[in-house]
């Protein structure tokens, strides 16, 4: 199969092979409930965890491993830091290129009378206004939300800016890294990220059905599930203790399997080289199609620090409907609509309509791009003639 897949700010794909071999290694081979029973398949997959817990942790410069909790995904991960962390009458500041997985439990809260927020405006390009958030602490702001980088344009957020902003008004930061984990260097030790949130089947090269979130030691979230750990089982409540707390049920071990490999590629491909791969495909499709008639990008320019994405709309056409001859005639994958992002598309002005969002990866490579250009411009003569 050919690799016109361009939807990988959607889920990476392909996988690294050791992933795909790890996941089916561990669902043959180390198939015990890990914490659960002491027999020797359990004890490996203990291990399997417990591996794939100091993986990330190399990677995000985490001191403790016991910090990192396993989640489905960056919107479970994001879901536990807000409604573990929030208490009624806290003010949250968040921005404008938020994804659904922040504003709709952000929503919720607001709607339960629990929390307010202020959501700080962002450019063209999707930078925040830092002026504005500078004058939207209030004495009630416990929490500040930074999303890392925008799924629609691809911008990173000025993160050590506006985590210094937060930390002078005593403002926790909560991180959302669902797009740039594995593709950008992330260090939660320098910087001082609070609590970090991150899925495993973007750039970390996982499965579906795993993520993670980081909790700096001192802030004690309440759990969002509670149940069996294999733990402490005399007791009635569940154990304080790091994972534990945050962890109930039986872990997806099968798809950590697969991320431990996902993130022991990345380490040993080096995330500079990864960054710079990424960067040059960007530039390369953007110089490509800058000068393109009806061709409209929005984001970052080509040489701006930016994840690979983007996202463009063409004069006179459906977004939609590009995204439909994409697939139907030229085998491309992407992504059309509002990517589930929609005040960021108020912010660049494509609401509601959206943009076609192409978001090359790790194995992309220049001969893929080429082919992409051309198709669009076979689309853009039939669209102008
Ligand atoms: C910026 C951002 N945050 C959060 C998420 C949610 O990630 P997941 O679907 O893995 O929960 C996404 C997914 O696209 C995203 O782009």
């Amino acid at each position: 199969m050919n690799n016109y897949y361009f939807d990988n700010a959607a889920t990476s794909w392909p996988k690294p092979e050791s992933v795909y071999k790890s996941a089916e290694n561990q669902m043959r081979n180390m198939f015990g409930n890990p914490g659960r029973s002491g027999h020797t398949r359990t004890l490996d997959a203990d291990r399997l965890l417990y591996k794939t817990r100091e993986a990330l942790a190399k990677l995000f410069n985490v001191k403790d491993p016991a910090r990192i909790v396993f989640t489905l995904n960056a919107t479970d991960s994001l879901n536990i830091a807000l409604k573990g962390f929030l208490t009624k009458g806290s003010h949250v500041i968040n921005t404008a290129m938020d994804h659904n997985s922040v504003l709709r439990p952000l929503g919720r809260l607001i709607k339960d009378g629990i929390i307010t927020t202020s959501t700080i405006p962002c450019s063209k390009t999707g930078v925040p206004d830092l002026g504005v958030l500078e004058s939207s602490y209030i004495p009630e702001t416990k929490l500040l939300i930074i999303n890392h980088a925008s799924n629609v344009t691809g911008t990173i957020a000025p993160l050590e800016d506006m985590i210094s902003s937060a930390h002078r008004h005593n403002v926790k930061v909560l991180v959302d890294a669902a797009q740039t984990a594995g593709t950008r260097n992330i260090n939660v030790e320098e910087t001082g990220i609070d609590m970090l949130a991150f899925t495993g089947h973007k750039g970390l090269l996982g499965p579906t059905g795993t993520g993670g979130l980081y909790v700096k030691p001192g802030i004690d979230l309440k759990p969002l599930r509670e149940g069996g750990t294999g733990s402490q089982s005399e007791l009635d409540i569940h154990p304080e203790s790091m994972p534990e707390r945050l962890e109930a049920g039986t872990m997806n071990s099968s798809g950590l399997a697969g991320l431990s490999e996902g993130v022991n590629y990345i380490l040993e491909t080096g995330i500079d080289n990864i960054i710079n791969h990424e960067h040059q495909l960007r530039e390369y499709l953007l110089k490509k199609i800058i000068d393109l008639p009806g061709v409209n990008i929005f984001g970052p320019s080509a040489e701006d620090e930016s994840s690979c994405i983007i996202s463009i709309t063409i004069d006179n056409a459906d977004c939609g409907e590009i995204g439909y001859i994409l697939e139907s005639n030229y085998k491309i994958l992407c992504r059309t609509g509002l990517h589930c992002a929609p005040l960021a598309h108020k912010a660049i002005g494509t609401f509601p309509e959206g943009t076609i969002r192409f978001s090359p990866g790790v194995f992309t490579q220049k001969e893929n791009i080429d082919y992409l250009v051309d198709a669009l411009k076979e689309i853009l003569n039939m669209i102008n003639n």
